[in-house]
């Protein structure tokens, strides 16, 4: 039986899914600038673990049982005051390997925390998406919940590509509503993701501060051939596939 794919467009829905059933789903969760292109960016250059937490506190909580640990992520883009890291995925290509790093995001560690409970949680981005893509189509699950976390309590145009482009490479699946309206904007925007990354709110945001590298790096496709997931302790890591 084909899989159903649903979408969470923003983060109002986001709020919803603690209490929604995730026993027989598959998260996927897309945020593109920066926070899951940023993990991926990271294990793909060697950092031990990721741990996604929602608040500062929360940060600095845990930072007291993972001494060695690196503190990452941003407020308004920016690193946060004391953290050794930023949330730039160029930040992440050096000095990290066989680190530990304990990340807290505006928007992406909050969605991946909210989707905590399902079968299976797989931070995704652009970067490595054609091995998502191939994870998936191996392993069908009965519901694929594509989340995109959004920027503060809005849709994040990026995510929604993301979730378009791997909709577009699971053809035999059954489509939700939401599902379709993301698989035909994608089909519109996909001949330049670059240009419509750059118009979007976030990558406006960054291009403002001169940060237009960090779009085009989050911007490439399959860059990585590797699949993260987010074990129901809260650890992301690489996985083989
Ligand atoms: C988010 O979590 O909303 C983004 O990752 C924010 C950012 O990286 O600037």
């Amino acid at each position: 039986m084909p899989a159903l794919i649903d979408v969470i467009l923003s983060p109002p829905e986001i709020d919803l899914l603690p209490d929604r059933d995730l026993a027989t789903s598959v998260a996927v969760v897309f945020d593109i600038l920066r926070a899951t292109s940023t993990m991926i960016t990271a294990l793909a250059h060697g950092a031990a673990g990721i741990w996604p937490v929602c608040t500062i506190d929360d940060a600095w909580a845990l930072k007291k049982k993972l001494p060695s640990a690196l503190l990452g992520g941003e407020r308004q883009g920016d690193r946060i005051p004391g953290f050794d890291l930023g949330n730039s995925p160029l930040e992440y290509r050096s000095f990290i390997r066989h680190r530990d790093i304990i990340t807290t995001t505006t928007n992406g560690t909050i969605a991946l925390r909210a989707v905590g409970h399902a079968s299976s949680v797989i931070p995704a981005a652009f970067l490595n998406l054609g091995t998502v893509g191939n994870h998936l189509k191996a392993h069908t699950p009965r519901e694929i919940l594509i989340v995109c976390a959004g920027t503060f309590r809005q849709p994040a145009l990026e995510d929604i590509l993301a979730a378009g482009m791997l909709i577009s490479l699971l053809p035999s699946c059954t489509l939700s509503d939401s599902a379709e309206l993301v698989l035909a904007l994608y089909r519109q925007e996909s001949a330049n993701l670059l240009a419509a990354l750059s118009r979007a709110k976030n990558g406006r945001a960054l291009i403002a501060k001169g940060r237009q590298d960090e779009v085009d790096w989050c911007a490439q496709v399959s860059l990585f051939p590797l699949l993260a997931q987010m074990t129901p302790e809260g650890l992301v890591r690489a996985i083989a596939t």
